[in-house]
């Protein structure tokens, strides 16, 4: 049985990282809504999804098949609006995010790795809007203490940008091959 990539997805950015990673390994990239009957016919099952106010979506109903399907592979790609690791924003945070949704414990062995996906405001639903301008409001008010990491988040927010990048997906790719599971 090969594998099977799903993705949970609002503007776009999980659901490209899905098709490239769908593409990479020669399976199909099908909506979290079919994730089980893809499942049924796939050895391997990749989650492509996206961090919204810091838990992954999704992650319950992915954590329901792991648990009801321990005979299979797992793995999972988290997006974010977040940019890669860097001296701004050390790996740990972005782990932290993960491990909220996924903690240590329960998941010790998963792999998984955060690949930045965009910012597209007009794309959003209404409940999201409204989040992301009190989200914006806070971030004004720490840019004006003089916080270098929000004034550039909400600079780039405001604006709104595609920072998704195929190559992110790299580490998953070699550590997957490295288990001998694609
Ligand atoms: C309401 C809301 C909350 C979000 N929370 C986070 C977050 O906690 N961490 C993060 O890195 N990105 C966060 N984001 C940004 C999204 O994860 C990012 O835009 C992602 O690329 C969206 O994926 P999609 O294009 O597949 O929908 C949030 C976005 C929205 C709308």
């Amino acid at each position: 049985m090969g594998a099977v990539v799903v993705f949970c997805s609002q503007t776009g950015s999980a659901k490209r990282y899905a098709g490239w990673l769908a593409e990479d390994l020669g399976c199909n990239a099908v909506p979290l809504e079919q994730v089980e009957a893809a499942a049924a016919r796939a050895g391997v099952v990749i989650l492509c999804s996206w961090f919204h106010a810091a838990s992954l979506k999704g992650a319950k109903r992915f954590q329901a098949l792991m648990a009801a399907h321990p005979e299979k592979r797992y793995a999972v790609v988290a997006v974010g609006a977040t940019p890669m690791p860097s001296e701004l924003w050390p790996a740990a945070e972005h782990e932290e995010a993960f491990r909220r949704s996924f903690p240590a414990g329960p998941y010790p062995d998963l792999p998984w790795c955060y690949c930045q996906g965009g910012f597209h405001f007009d794309r959003l639903g209404v409940g999201d809007k409204i989040m992301m301008r009190l989200y914006f409001k806070m971030l004004e008010s720490e840019a004006r203490k003089g916080s270098e990491r929000s004034a550039t988040a909400l600079a780039q927010m405001r604006k709104g940008y595609d920072g998704c990048d195929r190559s992110y997906l790299e580490p998953l790719l070699a550590e997957l091959r490295q288990r001998g599971w694609v």
